[in-house]
């Protein structure tokens, strides 16, 4: 993909259903009993691997225009596999499916591509194995591949080093197999999509904030059953981020996106707008099915540095990309810390981005937990995405205010998470 500078990004946009909450749906609905109806599911490659492993899983999932429809066969309706489990390029496929994988009466293998196959599943498989869960890496490499045998599971507390969803809801899912109750605390609040959408399916799920810190727990008691929802999944706050970027930083631009979800442990990024100067207004807010929705209106502004540090962190990792274009072109310095968890992305996302913002010419230098970005011009140049959706679509929104042409190498890996997203883009030109 080709591009190069414009300006007036103008108009109205809505952007596909939100990834996490579109794989949760998919998981969740076929281990309830009935029916679960998805509105607004995203047919990305990564959900779409979702639906793929349950469907190896004997579950029939039909993917109507309106609607996903899953026909759930309730917690130990699953079948064995009759072949490796295919996860394509999906941290959330992976993981959460190996919690569930971990409580069934059957064998099961997964494997994804090279960098699924790269990233760190110690996380899971060492808080599984307390559990009683049988769980390994195929390669003894602490990756996927990796090999599920039945086992008893039983509850365990568990205090996570990382504020990681995955790993949250990969116990969490195991707790609805295990005897007693499974409990997970996290030094700070990851999205909490599961905990919501898992009460709603009728589990037996509490959570609670610590007082004087910032830690969170969630814990699940074993789930006789789970009941079909009907779900309209809201707009992805992770790929609103880009036309609320482009919005900000392309001059003289107004533009609309409508129903975004903002859940509050994943709307960083508007915090983190608004805090560097970003002109930025939230309309028609609501909660729909447990989650808080809203349109945003963008209009280009004097943007300025800031620090992005502490527990805001997780709730803004895969804004980082594009947070870091927008520090770029901003006045003075911002400076990014606590977001090691970068490193272990579909790419190592430090390195990623700053090698791609040197090649543009910005003054940029790689941390051992994040980076530190002086904003200036950018200038146009070959962008390496390393097949990593979030660095196509946050450097496409940097070559539109970077000087001559910018080639985004492989720009089709947009289609983990957005494959609209060009077209969406032509919509607002
Ligand atoms: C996700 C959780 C996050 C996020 C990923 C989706 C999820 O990962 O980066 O894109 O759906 O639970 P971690 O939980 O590993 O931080």
């Amino acid at each position: 993909m080709e591009l190069c500078s414009i300006t007036g990004l103008k108009g109205s946009v809505t952007v596909p259903g939100d990834k996490s909450i579109s794989h949760r749906c998919i998981m969740f609905g076929s281990i309830a009993d009935g029916i679960t109806e998805v509105r607004n599911f995203l047919k990305g490659a990564d959900c779409l691997a979702t639906i793929r492993c349950f469907r190896s899983l004997g579950i029939e999932i039909e993917e109507k225009d309106t609607a996903v429809v899953v026909h759930g066969k309730g917690l130990h309706g699953l079948s064995a596999p009759d072949s490796i489990l295919d996860v394509g390029n999906s941290g959330t496929t992976t993981r959460l499916l190996s919690g569930i994988l971990a409580g069934q009466p059957f064998e099961s293998k997964l494997s994804g591509d090279e960098s699924l196959n790269s990233r760190p599943m110690k996380r899971i498989m060492t808080p599984l194995t307390q559990m009683g869960a049988h769980i390994s890496s195929i390669l003894r490499n602490g990756c996927a591949p990796l090999y599920i045998a039945p086992s008893r599971l039983h509850g365990i507390h568990y205090d996570s080093p990382v504020a990681s969803a995955q790993v949250k809801s990969c116990l969490l899912l195991a707790g609805l197999y295990a005897e007693g109750e499974t409990s997970v605390t996290e030094p700070s609040l990851s999205r909490n999509h599961t905990e919501l959408m898992l009460r709603e399916f009728g589990a037996d799920i509490c959570t609670t904030h610590a007082l004087d810190s910032t830690k969170a727990t969630a814990s699940i008691r074993t789930c006789t059953n789970l009941f079909g929802q009907k779900i309209t999944v809201p707009g992805d706050i992770s790929s609103a981020a880009y036309f609320i970027a482009a919005g900000l930083i392309v001059p003289d631009s107004e533009i609309m996106i409508e129903n975004v979800g903002i859940n509050p442990t994943r709307a960083g990024i508007l915090k983190v707008c608004e805090d560097m100067g970003g002109n930025i207004t939230l309309l028609n807010e609501r909660t729909e099915g447990g989650e808080k929705i809203a349109d945003i209106l963008v209009k280009t502004s004097t943007l300025h540095g800031i620090t992005i540090e502490g527990d805001i962190i997780p709730a803004l990792i895969d804004e980082i990309p594009v947070i870091a274009v927008m520090a770029a072109v901003a006045e003075g310095t911002t400076i990014i810390k606590d977001a090691a968890e970068l490193k272990v992305k579909e790419t190592d996302r430090i390195e990623t981005v700053t090698d791609n913002l040197k090649a543009m010419g910005c003054k940029v230098t790689p941390t051992s937990d994040g980076m530190i970005i002086t904003g200036g011009k950018l200038k146009g140049a070959s962008i390496h995405t390393l097949l990593d959706h979030r660095i196509a679509m946050a450097f496409s929104i940097a070559a539109l205010v970077a000087e001559g042409n910018t080639k985004i190498l492989d720009s089709k890996c947009v289609d983990v998470s957005y494959p609209t997203f060009y077209d969406t883009f032509e919509q607002l030109l």
